[in-house]
């Protein structure tokens, strides 16, 4: 007798996770500490989840870091969430040491100086790894993507019977990149907030109540596991 149940090493990785952090805020409150707290905890979160998933040899993981909305969050809560991507980018190690290739998707115009200087220094100094392709969105909006992209077909003077779907995803951020295959949201929440909305069209989503302080691997392969348990037909039958 065989059985054809499936083990963990036989499961099928999605080619690109993408996750939106959400949860600092109510892990701090919970714990009636400063919502910085929870940024701290989420940061660290991101690091061993990126690490795991480098580690089992997923291709393509992006995480929402800082929307486009997020501005209108009160001004030391900003500054501290750019003082942890500040942290980040200068402990190099996070990417170059790991062989994770590092990308930065967003507007990143609006960004201080300094910052923008180090996340070109780590876009330069990991464009060789071979390992996980990490996006990190900052001062990103699905919105504002398509909006510029459209800005670059009108600027090229691209005809209207030239436009194809290629066409606009050949200028988002994640141009050359396979669409997110999977979207993952802890925290309770049930929504896209503006995150890759293009790209996740055939995205399969998996929401959990857990807040992303308390993300462990452990829940990210039981998201993988339910998605090895979907039915991806992509519009077919
Ligand atoms: C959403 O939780 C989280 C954010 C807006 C910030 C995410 C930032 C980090 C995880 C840390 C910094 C990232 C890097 C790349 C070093 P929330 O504050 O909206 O939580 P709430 O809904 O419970 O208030």
């Amino acid at each position: 007798m065989f059985s054809f149940k499936k083990n963990k090493r036989e499961r099928i990785l999605p080619k690109h996770i993408a996750i939106i952090m959400d949860g600092n805020g109510r892990w701090a409150k919970k714990r009636s500490l400063p919502r910085s707290a929870g940024h701290i905890a989420g940061a660290k979160t991101f690091k061993n989840i990126a690490r795991y998933c480098n580690k089992i040899g997923l291709e393509y993981l992006t995480v929402y870091a800082f929307s486009t909305e997020n501005w209108k969050r009160p001004k030391e809560e900003v500054e501290n969430i750019m003082n942890l991507l500040r942290d980040y980018l200068k402990d190099a190690e996070n990417f170059k040491d790991e062989n994770i290739k590092v990308k930065f998707i967003g507007n990143l115009e609006p960004l201080a100086e300094d910052i923008k200087e180090l996340i070109k220094k780590d876009e330069d100094g990991s464009k060789d790894a071979t390992g996980l392709n990490l996006n990190i969105a900052i001062n990103y909006g699905g919105r504002d993507e398509i909006t510029n992209a459209v800005k670059k077909i009108v600027a090229e003077g691209i005809s209207q019977s030239e436009i194809t779907e290629q066409t606009i995803s050949d200028r988002l951020y994640t141009k050359g990149q396979p669409d997110p295959d999977f979207i993952i949201r802890p925290s309770g929440e049930y929504r896209l907030s503006n995150y890759l909305i293009w790209q996740s069209a055939y995205a399969e989503y998996w929401f959990s109540d857990v807040l992303w302080p308390d993300f462990k691997p452990k829940h990210l392969e039981k998201a993988i596991d339910d998605y090895n348990n979907r039915n991806r037909r992509f519009g077919g039958v």
